[in-house]
């Protein structure tokens, strides 16, 4: 087995050798063995731009989750091919909405709802998809007047969609949504879970008749483990503690948090404190620990004392990053993500709609 020093010597050289041909995007969580080699770190809404900023690449080598290198692939340049160096990197958050539950929820508001504007022109429901979804979900969103939204841009796009929409049917992350909507004033009870499992035509429909925001049931495996009880002993042991949480954390989280915000919102917030601060920060440990090291003159730690990494970001190791860029050397394109165009076509259209969509 290689040794990781060996490693980072075979991927400096094969960078090298493909200079411009080749573009390494990292997100905020992958190890820094990973993150030494990325040519642009960024937060997902971040990354899903720098894919469409260079043009002259022939490879953009994709460092973070499986639907991260689908969004890639489909605002890229034709000819440009989308490498994720670990096949096994996926998100679980991402596999928890799927295309036929999700359409099989769409027939079933259609039944309930109808399908006419009403007298202001808005439809009776526009769907959201979080970045975190399949390439499937997008699309579907891009066929029925929907969009896509990251957490850096979720309150933007809710209220591009409650202009076109009477309600939003939110999916997969319920915490991101019910975040977010709270933030922006719909009450709770307006927001229902939707519930593959209650057939419609009951009592009062599952509280979907009053609902603005339909939530789907999906979360995020590591935001989950965050808690009220984690924030209050952090205040408890650090008095005067800034505690900042991502918005896929529950509300009760967010709540007690001082702020929520995507992964480029807490790096800037630690970036832009001026006065030595004590930070204690609600998210992945990869990118925690590395704001800790690159910002000494705080006190930065993780809420959650047992270590958690996004093992599925982790499965990007530097043996992969070496081996697709070794075969990019030979000419070989290796664990390419393409996305099939009848697909692509419409998912381009939500994904537009959200990089369109200023607040
Ligand atoms: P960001 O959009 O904040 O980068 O988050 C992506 C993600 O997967 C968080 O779990
Ligand atoms: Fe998915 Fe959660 Fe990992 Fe983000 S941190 S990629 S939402 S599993």
């Amino acid at each position: 087995r290689a040794s990781t020093e060996e490693l980072h010597d075979r991927i400096r050289v094969a960078k090298q050798e493909l200079g411009d041909r080749v573009v390494v995007l990292g997100h905020f969580y992958q190890r820094d063995e990973i993150v030494q080699h990325a040519d642009f770190l960024g937060d997902s809404f971040q990354l899903a731009n720098a894919a469409q900023t260079v043009p002259n690449a022939e490879a953009i080598v994709f460092c973070g989750v499986h639907f991260m290198a689908e969004t890639a692939d489909i605002l890229a340049q034709p000819g440009q091919s989308v490498i994720l160096p670990n096949l096994a990197a996926g998100c679980s958050m991402a596999d928890m909405a799927d295309i036929d539950s999700v359409e099989e929820a769409w027939a079933q508001l259609a039944e309930l709802y109808g399908t006419e504007p009403d007298e202001s022109g808005r439809v009776p429901v526009i769907p959201v998809t979080y970045m975190n979804s399949s390439a499937a979900l997008k699309g579907f969103c891009g066929r029925n007047g929907g969009i896509v939204c990251t957490s850096s841009n979720a309150a933007t796009v809710l209220e591009w969609a409650f202009e076109r929409g009477q309600r939003v049917l939110f999916f997969p992350d319920q915490h991101l949504g019910r975040n977010t909507a709270k933030a922006m004033g719909v009450p709770l009870e307006q927001m229902p879970m939707w519930n593959p499992n209650k057939p419609l035509g009951g009592n009062d429909e599952q509280g979907l008749l009053d609902a603005r925001v339909i939530l789907w049931h999906g979360f995020c495996s590591v935001h989950r483990r965050f808690t009220v009880d984690q924030i209050e002993k952090a205040r408890a042991e650090h008095p005067g503690v800034r505690v900042i949480v991502h918005p896929e954390c529950p509300m009760p989280v967010v709540d007690a948090a001082d702020e929520a915000g995507s992964t480029d919102y807490i790096r800037k917030a630690v970036a832009a404190a001026t006065e030595p601060t004590t930070f204690a920060i609600g998210t992945e440990i990869n990118m925690v620990n590395r704001l800790a090291a690159e910002f000494p003159q705080h006190e930065i730690f993780c809420l959650d004392p047992v270590v958690c990494p996004c093992s599925t970001m982790y499965r990007i190791h530097p043996g992969y990053l070496a081996w697709v860029l070794e075969a990019l050397v030979r000419g070989e394109t290796l664990n390419q993500i393409t996305v099939p165009d009848d697909v692509a076509e419409p998912a381009r259209v939500a994904l537009e709609r959200m990089l369109a969509a200023k607040p």
